[in-house]
């Protein structure tokens, strides 16, 4: 069986889930061979299955990578696949799970054409463009700061981006963020990923921004949380998922959903990598 895992050219190094998945993959006889996505010269066709995992840079070329993902799950199964990647690299699908029921942050969107002056007015927030990773072109401001925010959406709209809009939950600075992941719809691990937008400070120009992890027991409510939000998905029991969640006044709320290219912090989850291999394997056949 061979599995090929799908990073980025400029993500090779950065990517610390591919040597413990490799290792699971030798240890259950699945021949895996890392690869980027933006390499012309790789032929997706001679695996069994081409796993979505680094492929970070796509956000500034979308529909080139939209584009890769249909051509590869036309010559393999890819993983997850092309419609699932469509719906979740556009943060548009918050108000969609958000009109389900999910406990979503409160998010306003605009889009292309929209005046930015009608950003809403809140104490503290984020503004974001829905398509984006690694918090690029992310920032925060206070209410006092309303200018640089609204020029930042127009920057943005200007670009043809939609925009997305929250207010900052202030209990991450403390709390930290919770992400959950889950294989096969199963829960494995999660972990505490600190606050990662400062105040004042401008938006990251890395491939992501720093940040610091730490292994986490998630609380109850945040297991109910994730559970509402896997259930709520127009789509079949997915090989991977990541439930990104923000503490606030009123429990646990959905920051993200990553069911494209989620780091999935295998070094912080004890057996987390041959829990993955399994699940893949069992797809595999
Ligand atoms: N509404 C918010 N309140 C507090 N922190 C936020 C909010 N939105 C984003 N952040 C911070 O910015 C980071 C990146 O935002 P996120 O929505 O996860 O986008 P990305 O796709 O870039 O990861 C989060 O991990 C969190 O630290
Ligand atoms: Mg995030």
């Amino acid at each position: 069986m061979k599995l090929a895992l799908a990073t980025a050219i400029g993500a090779f190094s950065l990517d610390e889930d591919l040597a413990p998945l490799r290792e699971a993959c030798a240890e259950a006889g699945i021949e895996a061979h890392a690869l980027a996505w933006d390499d012309p010269t790789v032929g997706w066709a001679r695996f069994d299955a081409v796993l979505l995992r680094s492929t970070w840079d796509y956000t500034g070329r979308l529909p080139e990578f939209l584009a890769w993902c249909e051509r590869t799950a036309a010559v393999t199964r890819l993983w997850n696949p092309p419609g699932v990647v469509r719906w979740n690299t556009d943060k548009r699908y918050l108000g969609e799970l958000a009109r389900q029921g999910v406990p979503v942050i409160e998010s306003h969107f605009l889009a292309p054409g929209d005046d930015p002056a009608t950003l809403p007015d809140l104490e503290e927030f984020v503004v974001k463009p829905t398509v984006g990773a690694g918090s690029r072109d992310a920032q925060r401001y206070v209410r006092d700061e309303r200018a640089a925010a609204i020029e930042h959406a127009r920057r943005l709209l200007d670009q043809d981006r939609h925009v997305l809009v929250q207010p900052y939950l202030k209990a991450v600075d403390e709390q930290g963020e919770t992400a959950l992941l889950f294989f096969d719809g199963q829960f494995s691990h999660a972990i505490r990923k600190g606050p990662l937008l400062k105040h004042g400070q401008g938006p990251t120009r890395a491939l992501f921004a720093a940040e610091h992890i730490q292994s986490r027991t998630p609380s109850a409510a945040e297991h109910e949380v994730a559970a509402k939000v896997l259930a709520a998905l127009p789509f079949d029991t997915l090989p991977y998922a990541r439930v990104d969640l923000l503490p606030s006044a009123d429990g646990p709320q959905l920051l993200e959903l990553e069911l494209t290219e989620p780091s999935v912090f295998l070094p912080y989850g004890p057996g987390a990598a041959d829990r993955f291999v399994a699940a893949l394997k069992r797809r595999l056949g």
